[in-house]
């Protein structure tokens, strides 16, 4: 018997990194899983996230460990097609118990995008990908989880979110990620009547094929930095994050709303 038999989940960007690490595990927690991304096949743009996959997708591995999952590729940007998407999800498995509005990222170097300097459409890209993405899945599953009288959803932020860089650059992505935390707020107290929980999370760096290819190449003094500003001297891996949305996304958080939990390993603020 799994914490979630019977339970029906959507994880948006769960085509590698972190949301297919969430897809993974809720599904072995016995969620149904709806795994979802603009790109279904995201994962072959970054070699240590083809590597870590186990078979041809998210889909696939959770069939191969007995799990039930299906893909679907929608731009949360696009919120006719989350709508179309939540629909199908609930036509198939008639609920939806668990969101994870996971699908968002920056564009841009830290040093092109400094809080004054802000190129508007940089600012829209990444806000829509990231603000828009998520409160259009969440209008669309709040009617469902309205009529079930219950829910979990679990929004992402970022340490970048809670604390501004100390340079003032992804100026972009940190107002975007801090709107998503106090959004949730909102969200938490809208949907609480019906028995819906809202929490969101706020990750440090952690070690995803992106981050490995992207951040870690930097100077050695940076990584070192990186790691000393952590308490406990190591940078986080998706697992770690996963363990919190499995917290939020089962009974163990029956009596928890509209927070915002830093998975960072105690980075120093
Ligand atoms: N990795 C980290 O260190 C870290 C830290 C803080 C927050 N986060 C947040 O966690 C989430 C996942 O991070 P990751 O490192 O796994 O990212 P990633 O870039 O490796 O994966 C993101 C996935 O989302 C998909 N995606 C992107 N835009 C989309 C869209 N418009 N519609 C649907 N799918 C889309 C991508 O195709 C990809 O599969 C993001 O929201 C990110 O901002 C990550």
């Amino acid at each position: 018997m799994g914490k979630l038999d019977g339970k029906v989940a959507i994880v948006t960007g769960a085509a590698r990194g972190l949301g297919r690490a969430y897809a993974r595990r809720l599904a072995g927690l016995g969620a149904k899983v709806a795994v979802t991304d603009l790109n279904l096949r995201s994962f072959e743009e970054f070699e240590a996230e083809a590597q870590a996959m186990t078979a041809e997708s998210t889909v696939a591995e959770i069939q191969a460990a007995g799990g039930g999952a299906i893909g679907i590729e929608v731009d949360v940007c696009d919120e006719k097609a989350v709508a179309a998407m939540v629909q199908r999800v609930s036509d198939e498995w008639g609920r939806v118990d668990v969101l994870v509005c996971n699908a968002g990222g920056g564009r841009g170097r830290p040093v092109d995008t400094k809080a004054s300097t802000l190129d508007p459409a940089l600012l829209q890209l990444v806000t829509g990908m990231n603000l828009y993405g998520t409160v259009y899945c969440c209008n669309a599953v709040a009617p469902i989880m309205k009529r079930q009288r219950s829910g979990k959803i679990i929004t992402v932020s970022s340490v970048a979110g809670l604390s501004a860089s100390t340079d003032g650059g992804y100026a972009h992505y940190g107002a975007a990620k801090a709107a998503i935390a106090h959004y949730t707020r909102y969200l938490a107290q809208d949907l609480g009547p019906f028995g819906i929980t809202a929490n969101c999370i706020a990750p440090g760096t952690i070690t995803t094929g992106r981050i490995v290819a992207t951040v870690m190449p930097g100077s050695a003094d940076a990584n070192r930095d990186r790691t000393e500003r952590i308490a406990l001297r190591r940078l986080g891996t998706v697992e770690d994050c996963a363990k919190v949305v499995e917290f939020l996304a089962t009974d163990l958080s029956d009596y928890v709303s509209g927070v915002v939990i830093p998975i960072d390993g105690g980075l120093l603020r």
